[in-house]
């Protein structure tokens, strides 16, 4: 069976900045794959050209064996979910409408309120906050980022950052969540991070990036034993002078 998604020798430059230099990168579906890198190494980039946000110089995307474009991108689209780094909330709407977002084009205002409400219990917030405005809901705008990524329930969700700027209690259980969420769908799942904790948390297999390529991948378990001395580096937390 042909992998849900396939990256193939993909190359990004700004300018004169290549970002990505050839990723090669599988996908199957139900697979739960984080990609880890330094801070600007093209994490961000790569989710963004698989979304067709940015335009790749070289190199091709497909989804169930056919390139991401035209009605295969809208399929694609139509089952994906994503969880944006810092949640990014619609600051002027309630929280119950930032969830239903997707869901208010084509259903009834009950019922998109009452998915909203069971979204995000799922995600441990009581009803109590679905009238609250972002602002007023301060460390838990991620919890409810989370909510509006699975509200449609997708079968293809991309967490960004999932636990940059929580504290670490925060951290944990947004990546308990992820966990169980991706498990509990069966949805195939690109999470980006350098917090090692959601590492360990939500991957199935695992992929580095360095200098725009796919510097080592492999299952979690193998990760540990892996001969790379900059995974370890990144695992570890060290640095060479
Ligand atoms: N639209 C853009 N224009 C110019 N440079 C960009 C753009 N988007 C990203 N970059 C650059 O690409 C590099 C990778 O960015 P990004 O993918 O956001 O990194 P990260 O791995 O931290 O997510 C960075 O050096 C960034 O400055
Ligand atoms: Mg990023």
């Amino acid at each position: 069976m042909a992998p849900l998604l396939s990256i193939r020798d993909l190359h990004k430059s700004f300018g004169r900045k290549e970002v990505l230099s050839g990723i090669d990168l599988d996908l199957d579906e139900g697979e739960s794959l984080v990609v880890i890198g330094g801070s600007g190494t093209g994490k961000s980039v790569l989710l963004r050209c698989i979304l067709g946000l940015e335009t790749p110089d070289r190199g091709e995307i497909l989804y169930k064996g056919a390139p991401l474009a035209g009605a295969n991108r809208a399929a694609f689209l139509d089952g994906f979910g994503m969880l944006f780094q810092n949640a990014a909330l619609f600051d002027s709407l309630p929280i119950w409408k930032n969830v239903a977002f997707r869901l208010l084009k084509t259903r009834s205002r009950a019922d998109a309120r009452a998915i909203a409400l069971e979204k995000l219990a799922r995600v441990g917030l009581g009803p109590e906050v679905a009238d609250l405005m972002p602002a007023e809901l301060s460390g838990d705008a991620q919890r409810a980022g989370l909510a509006r990524a699975i509200a449609a329930d997708p079968a293809v969700i991309f967490f960004d950052e999932p636990t940059t700027g929580l504290d670490p209690i925060r951290a944990a259980r947004i990546n308990a969540l992820i966990r169980g969420i991706v498990e509990e769908t069966g949805a195939t799942a690109i999470t980006i991070t350098h917090d090692m904790t959601s590492v360990r948390t939500i991957a199935d297999r695992v992929a580095l990036l360095d200098r725009g390529c796919v510097r080592w991948q492999g299952a979690l378990a193998e990760m540990d034993g892996a001969r790379d001395d900059y995974l370890h580096d990144f695992i570890e937390g060290r640095w060479r002078e």
